[in-house]
């Protein structure tokens, strides 16, 4: 395993293995001293282009409970903003012995360029690249649905071993400008689970047909006959909505009526049936705040979650490689 780049590379024995070591990784984070020797003497590289609270000091505390040494690399404040590319960055970093690079950056593609370009020797994790991918991400929220949901169906424990056949996930929202829902829909698939986009046909990538999954114009539908285990709501992306949102739904208030998560809405869903959502979340626009602070959601959960997938991709990357050695994860 050299790099983890998109879920739709990984096979379902692949995925599992992750979401099983992510559950041991979780389980050494309730001892007193949570930091383990793994990766001692490793560096881990956080390459970040774009703005990021979670995924960046989620990474950040993988890194450091595995007793890696971590640089955190920011685009803004380096000489990037001097006009540096990116391949003079990545020959830096490689001058200076990173042994993983954690990259989120705008453009699709840029963790894969890094990978294969031979600019670096190291493990390349995604951590959210444009409107493309972003694996730790629907990692992290497999984990989670899998920890509430997989023990419905009479499986051990958290679900350790399993996959998420038979469940349902409706995945609402901004699906046009979503790495997290591209990442998801891949992932929920190889896993077994059976996926509805919904989202306003303004925001429904050309080529949709082609993915895994249903598509909806109709939530209230979709939440009565879908009956869905799990709900993830995507934020609104309107730094990606050249033209401001307007281009794309009428008013927020429209939005909201037809594809915001209310308490209304929360209380027609199933009584197992979880909420999710990636954050940062716009309160009132594609989620209520009574919806985002119900019982049902499980928002503050995913992100203690993704601190253990983190642990469990870097440790499957970096001190794993005799179980699949030269290939991407
Ligand atoms: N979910 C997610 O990627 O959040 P951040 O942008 O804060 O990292």
């Amino acid at each position: 395993m050299k790099h983890l780049l998109s879920t739709a590379d990984l096979s379902k024995d692949e995925a599992v293995l992750l979401l099983d070591t992510a559950a041991q990784m979780a389980a050494t984070q309730s001892r007193e001293i949570k930091k383990l020797p793994t990766l001692r003497g490793r560096t881990v590289v956080n390459l970040f282009f774009e703005d990021s609270t979670r995924t960046r000091i989620s990474f950040e505390t993988a890194a450091k409970r595995l007793s890696a040494d971590v640089i955190n690399f920011s685009a803004k404040g380096s000489s990037v903003s001097k006009g540096e590319s990116l391949k003079d960055t990545a020959l830096t970093l490689h001058a200076m012995g990173a042994d993983a690079v954690v990259v989120r950056h705008w453009a699709s593609g840029a963790p894969y360029q890094l990978a294969h370009a031979g600019w670096l020797d190291a493990g390349v994790l995604n951590a959210g690249d444009g409107t493309h991918q972003h694996p730790t991400q629907a990692l992290l929220d497999a984990y989670t649905i899998r920890r509430h949901l997989v023990g419905l169906r009479g499986g051990a424990g958290e679900g350790v071993g399993a996959d998420l056949a038979g469940l349902r996930v409706a995945i609402v929202g901004d699906v046009l400008h979503s790495r997290v829902a591209r990442a998801n829909v891949a992932l929920l698939h190889t896993l077994g689970a059976e996926v509805t986009l919904v989202a306003p046909p303004t925001l429904v990538p050309v080529g949709v047909e082609t993915w895994p999954c249903a598509v909806s114009y109709h939530l209230d539908e979709t939440l009565a006959e879908f009956r869905p285990d799990a709900v993830m709501m995507l934020r609104v992306q309107r730094e990606r909505m050249s033209g401001g949102a307007g281009g794309f739904f009428p008013s927020p208030l429209e939005y909201t009526r037809y594809y915001g998560l209310d308490a209304r809405r929360l209380a027609r869903l199933a009584d197992h049936a979880i909420v999710l959502h990636p954050g940062p979340m716009n309160r009132g626009l594609e989620i209520s705040a009574e919806a985002a602070d119900s019982d049902r959601a499980v928002i503050v959960e995913q992100v203690a979650n993704g601190v253990a997938v983190r642990m469990a991709a870097l440790y499957l990357l970096m001190a794993g490689e005799d179980s699949a050695e030269g290939n991407d994860l």
